[in-house]
């Protein structure tokens, strides 16, 4: 077995300007699995983030809610704690970059760029409040594109036609905060000599492994155009760190925030007394693994200076970028205007943040790919998926074990479990591999096909019948799934922990870990042991919970948008029979249809018929019933299992395609793709539906 491996990884910092939103916690879920998937293989993982808390941004926009930015900043970091903690994000530190350990590693590195020679004196000219009395951030100067004439645009681009251009160049410039029109100023700023490390950087961002191909072919284009030296200062007024042996003078926000990784690590070093300080991990000869988890939109940043100022500096680089896309909402940009930059906080008051972790990795594979949440899909998606293929498939098992069964596992497998569980197992160093190249969305697709695999043994064991028959028959089967599901909490907990969690207590086992599966045996855990008490792992996800994130009118018009680009439902057939108004009837008629709600155990496609469904329905009579259903067309059959249903109880059997059908589903709708079973909500299989 190789030995253990040392990582340090971390997050992009996040603007201490705002409350963490459902966009910044794509990153760190995706961080987030990858260190737990790394923590159950067996390797050490130091996972460290701050808040990113200088520049003119945040002055101002603390200015504007008459806070000191000090207090701005401390108020923020609260509520990214909390946001992070409770979506579980597995932090061994959250720190801030308004730190002394910040301040400390970030004049000891630029001290160090100084004896170099890398440090470089220029004047530059730039835009000047002189009612503000300050040089204005390219964002903060408003005018005219000089190319389109598009209004109100940005001092480095314009939205409408994207041209780039300096500040000086807009058609009638204003201040964004004062609304004057600002002057030209010139100043001395300090640069960082990034030009002269060009033929260096251009053989880092290419080696192999360092970055994602499409995202170090995107940087091509910087190298090609030559790299510009980096302007390290601001003038004063400026919330941040005041350059040493400068006069109002201060370190560009983007030169200590990535120092940030650095001062996060000492922060962690000194409160855990792990390692004496961030050297251990950060100097050049340590034998810490540095990775960086960041979106596509800072690539720039990490992939160009970050490296060259470590080297310079001689720390250490990190060894990978993993670059991650952005997040739509329902196919369009989310958008603070419009309501729709959903906090984290208000997914995690609507719904268990499990359901965003499960989406999020069902998305997201190696690349820089964006990926969108639409609400529809994120609700099939985990319903479907997590709720019915995979807890049901650990709620039935267990509930017949412990119930029925009396809580005794089998001692050995039987044939056909061992042949189940050995093909599951055979998944493993495919799991592996997937966790390792960050392609959650193949490691879902494995546990999805793993489970379905697990359900339909089950449905051609029918364990369900055998129990009072045949029960020894019934508890190797059922004792053979436990291990697959067992198998499958494994491959779940990075993504879902406290979803697993519950399930390895049920199972009755100290979590198996992806270390216990390097060398797995069969039957997987020991069989001697007790089982926990099974209860359902996560309700289904309720449409009314998902509208929550979103405002109403926001709501309508993405229904508006949907429906006019889906192709139009066909019209009912026009019948004499279905156009007359139905016949009355007294109420004794309809007291003679017994109504009853059923859980669906198990389903399957009915060969050569694609509108039927054979589905095993427990309706609470001790044995379930056969129920052959026109709805193929309108569910996927493993979608279906678990399911509530309603079912007409006192139907006379009927022959459908050679099988005998005892009772009929309830479904709204005109038929086909569009039917809709009827929902009894959470009741008990075998309660009245009057
Ligand atoms: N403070 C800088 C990073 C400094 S790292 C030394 C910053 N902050 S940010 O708050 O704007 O973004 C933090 C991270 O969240 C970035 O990696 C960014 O790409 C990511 N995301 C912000 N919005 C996002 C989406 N809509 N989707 C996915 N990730 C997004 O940049
Ligand atoms: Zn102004």
């Amino acid at each position: 077995m190789p030995g253990k491996k040392k990582f340090l990884i971390t997050p992009a910092l996040p603007y201490a300007n705002g409350p963490l939103h459902l966009g910044h916690m794509v990153e760190h879920v995706q961080t987030d699995i990858f260190v737990r998937y790394q923590r159950s293989a067996g390797n050490e993982v130091v996972f460290v983030c701050a808040d990113d808390t200088h520049g003119t941004p945040i002055e101002l926009y603390a200015a504007k809610q008459g806070l000191t930015p000090e207090a701005m900043v401390a108020e923020v970091w609260e509520s990214h704690r909390a946001d992070l903690r409770d979506f579980g994000v597995s932090l061994d530190t959250f720190h801030s970059t308004n730190s002394p350990e910040n301040k400390h590693y970030s004049e000891l590195i630029y001290e160090r760029l100084k004896e170099a020679g890398d440090i470089l004196r220029r004047s530059i000219r730039q835009t000047y409040c002189e009612v503000d009395r300050r040089f204005l951030p390219d964002r903060f100067v408003r005018g005219t594109c000089p190319n389109c004439k598009s209004p109100d645009q940005y001092g480095d681009a314009c939205e409408v036609c994207g041209k780039t251009y300096q500040p000086d160049e807009l058609i009638s410039p204003r201040c964004a905060i004062c609304g004057t029109p600002p002057v030209t100023r010139e100043s001395e700023h300090l640069f960082f000599a990034l030009s002269r490390h060009q033929a260096w950087l251009q053989d880092v961002v290419r080696s192999p492994g360092f970055l994602h191909p499409a995202v170090a072919n995107q940087l091509q284009a910087f190298f090609d155009q030559g790299l510009q030296d980096w302007d390290i200062s601001r003038d004063a007024p400026y919330f941040g760190f005041p350059i040493p042996g400068e006069k109002d003078k201060f370190f560009y926000v983007w030169l200590d925030a990535p120092i940030g990784y650095v001062s996060a690590t000492e922060k962690w070093a000194k409160d855990s007394g792990r390692a004496r300080s961030a050297m251990d991990l950060w100097a050049e000869d340590s034998d810490t693994e540095i990775r960086h988890f960041i979106g596509k939109d800072i690539v720039y940043f990490h992939a160009l200076f970050w490296p060259t100022v470590l080297k310079v500096a001689r720390f250490k680089r990190p060894a990978k970028l993993h670059v991650h896309g952005h997040l739509t909402l329902n196919g369009e940009k989310m958008s603070k205007s419009r309501g729709t930059l959903i906090g984290a906080r208000a997914a995690l008051e609507a719904f268990d943040p499990a359901y965003i972790r499960y989406f999020y990795a069902a998305n997201l594979g190696p690349g820089p790919e964006d990926f969108d949440l639409s609400l529809p899909e994120f609700r099939a998606r985990v319903n479907g998926e997590l709720v019915n293929n995979v807890g049901n498939l650990a709620n039935r098992t267990l509930s017949l074990l412990t119930g029925p069964l009396g809580g005794k596992l089998a001692s050995a497998p039987g044939e056909a479990g061992k042949s189940l569980l050995e093909g599951a197992l055979a998944r493993v160093p495919e799991v592996v591999a997937s966790y390792e190249s960050l392609d959650f969305r193949s490691v879902v697709r494995t546990i999805v096909e793993v489970s379905q695999s697990a359900n339909q043994f089950l449905q051609a064991r029918a364990p369900w019948a055998k129990v009072k028959t045949d029960p020894e028959v019934a508890r190797a089967d059922l004792s053979d799934a436990s291990d697959v599901v067992a198998l499958l909490a494994a491959f779940l907990t990075p993504i879902v922990p406290s979803v697993t969690e519950k399930l390895f207590a049920q199972l009755g086992t100290p979590p198996l870990t992806f270390a216990d599966l390097a060398k797995p045996r069969v039957p997987l855990l020991p069989r001697g042991r007790a089982l926990g008490t099974p209860s359902p792992l996560l309700p289904r996800l309720e449409e009314a919970q998902v509208n929550k994130l979103v405002p109403a009118e926001e709501l309508a018009r993405l229904a508006a948008k949907a429906t006019a680009k889906a192709p139009r439902a066909e019209p009912a057939p026009a019948t004499g029979e279905k156009d007359a108004p139905p016949e009355e009837i007294d109420i004794d008629a309809f007291a003679r249809v017994a109504l009853k709600v059923g859980q669906v155990l198990a389903a399957e496609r009915v060969p050569k018929a694609d509108k039927l469904l054979k589905l095993t329905v427990d309706v609470g009579e001790g044995s379930p019933r056969t129920v052959v259903a026109g709805i193929a067309e309108a569910y996927a059959p493993e979608v279906l299992v678990g399911r509530k249903v309603v079912v007409v109880a006192n139907l006379k059997p009927r022959a459908l395609r050679g099988i005998e059908s005892r009772g009929m589903l309830l479904a709204a709708g005109t038929g086909g793709a569009s039917l809709r079973l009827v929902d009894p909500g959470d009741l008990p299989p075998g309660s009245p539906v009057k």
